[in-house]
């Protein structure tokens, strides 16, 4: 303060033996003020937004910003199990800021399934992890009809005439790509899983142009895209995505990958020829406007179709290996049941040999409930909802967790978490029909999965193929998944094997 600053200050004088200048008081004042407005937010703004008398319940937490993050992150399956029997089907808990509500069990998740995408929407969760990687016009960069055309388009693509061809792609695919294991030693799961499914995968859907091309370059490429469905491009805006280097580097990958995917379909379309792949039926389906797609959609499709099932179908399958290397006996049940409908001799397989392996066909459905690799599934509310009485408000994520669901003692039994492929032999594995919501590992409503029975093709005909050549067997602990990552692969998937005799 200057001397004439100070001549200018009036003393303020609040009592005897306190007295502060005319500046301090301004900034007490100010200070009041704004700890008066923070209150206030805090006591009814917030409050009520959270707390209103109908809000699902909110489960508080001792650690600011985070929230329940860390102890959600620990365990989120148990976490999620806890909190229902603590605060019932619908709550709400603060995660980095952000609201999630959980919707737990049948009545509830039936509020995701079945609202509408503009109340409950799915562009505004997922659109800025995965434009970026399949790229714009297609998936979550386009109105949800549109969207809903193109899964029409892929479920045209995906017919059992199409089905029956891929048998004896998949099946020479796997041979050729096991003669490198030799007679024994040990192999890591998901690595071997993740080789099998991208090969097959892109054999049978881009077409034999493309996987032609799948050498290490390519395969590379498809990692750096996958490495931009990270938590950094989840949280940044994605006008800030340019700061992150594997963002950087996922960008520039996709630009390489589109220049691919453009001269396989140039080729194609200068060859004449018509292939039985999704590439055909991409270039021949118009939208129901009568307009084809463009060259740019068609790519995006083509690395979308891959995507969507390369961790999905890869994790399962590891899960699969893990189970049954650690349970000998079932293992034996899936061998026997290949040389009852192959024969000893193992003929070739096909669609209809695939279509009677009940013992693998529920060993793989009970991998998905035990360990369904989409673990969550989220939209945004837009405006508030209503379900088991509480009102969700606006601007939540709301999720629902097909592995928290289909965990659930009073739907599967005390039982649970047990694997055990027979609890499908009877019927659908599930007490009733009333919690149809209490299996979901491919979703429900209109974002339900497309690749389904794809899925369930390609990762059998793989089995049959493996189970046929080797014996599998445990080396370590039964692992525990990996909750760090978006998909919650085994943390440990190195696996022994032996050829059978
Ligand atoms: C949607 C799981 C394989 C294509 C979904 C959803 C789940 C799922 C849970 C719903 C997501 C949501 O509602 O937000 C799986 C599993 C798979 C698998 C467990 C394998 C074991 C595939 C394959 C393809 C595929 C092989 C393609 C050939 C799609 C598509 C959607 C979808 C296009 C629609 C997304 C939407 O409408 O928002 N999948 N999937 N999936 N999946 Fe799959």
């Amino acid at each position: 303060h200057t001397q004439a600053e100070a001549d200018v200050e009036t003393k303020t004088t609040f009592s005897p033996s306190f007295s502060l200048t005319a500046s301090a008081t301004f900034q007490l004042a100010t200070v009041v003020a704004v700890l008066g407005v923070v209150f206030i937010y805090l006591k009814f703004f917030r409050r009520a937004n959270i707390q209103a008398k109908d809000a699902p319940p909110f489960i508080p937490s001792q650690v600011p910003f985070l929230g329940s993050a860390i102890e959600f992150n620990k365990n989120p399956v148990d976490f999620l199990i806890r909190m229902k029997n603590q605060y019932g089907p619908v709550f709400t808990i603060e995660m980095a800021g952000k609201k999630f509500t959980y919707l737990m069990g049948n009545e509830a998740s039936s509020l995701l399934f079945n609202s509408k995408n503009e109340d409950l929407n799915a562009e505004d969760v997922y659109a800025k992890l995965v434009t970026p990687v399949f790229g714009k016009g297609v998936a979550y960069d386009v109105p949800n009809d549109i969207f809903l055309e193109q899964k029409k388009m892929f479920k045209t693509g995906l017919n059992i005439a199409r089905f029956k061809e891929y048998v004896p792609i998949i099946e020479q695919e796997v041979r050729d790509y096991l003669t490198r294991w030799g007679d024994k030693g040990e192999i890591d799961l998901f690595e071997a899983f993740s080789e099998m499914i991208v090969m097959t995968a892109s054999h049978c859907l881009h077409g034999p142009e493309i996987r032609s091309i799948l050498d290490e370059r390519v395969a590379h490429l498809y990692y750096l895209l996958d490495q931009g469905f990270c938590p950094e491009a989840w949280l940044l805006p994605s006008w800030l995505h340019f700061l992150v280097p594997k963002l950087r580097r996922r960008d520039a990958a996709h630009v390489e990958m589109k220049k691919i995917f453009y001269a396989a379909i140039e080729k194609r379309r200068a060859s004449g020829n018509k292939g039985e792949d999704m590439l055909q039926t991409l270039l021949d389906t118009p939208y129901k406007s009568g307009r084809y797609m463009t060259d740019d959609e068609i790519a995006g499709m083509l690395i979308g179709l891959l995507m969507a099932g390369q961790h999905t179908s890869s994790s399962t399958s590891s899960w699969l290996g893990v189970f049954l290397a650690h349970n000998t006996e079932i293992q034996r049940q899936c061998y026997e049941e290949q040389c009852q409908v192959r024969g000893t001799t193992f003929e070739p397989v096909d669609y209809d040999q695939l279509k009677s392996m009940r013992v693998l066909d529920n060993a793989f459905r009970e991998t998905l409930r035990l360990r369904p690799p989409i673990h969550v599934i989220i939209r945004h509310s837009r405006k508030p909802l209503n379900v088991c009485g509480y009102t969700i408000p606006a601007n939540h994520s709301v999720c629902v967790s097909p592995t928290a669901n289909q965990r659930l003692t009073e739907i599967w039994g005390e039982e649970c978490a047990n694997f055990n492929p027979e609890r499908f032999m009877e019927n659908d594995g599930l007490t009733s029909t009333e919690s149809k919501f209490c299996y979901v590992p491919f979703g429900a409503g209109r974002h339900r999965c497309i690749g389904e029975s794809f899925a369930y093709l390609q990762n059998k005909t793989i089995w049959s193929v493996l189970l046929e050549q080797y014996q599998l067997s445990a080396i370590d602990e039964f692992p525990e998944p990996n909750y760090q990552n978006m998909i919650h692969t085994p943390s440990k998937s190195v696996v022994r094997y032996e050829k059978r005799k």
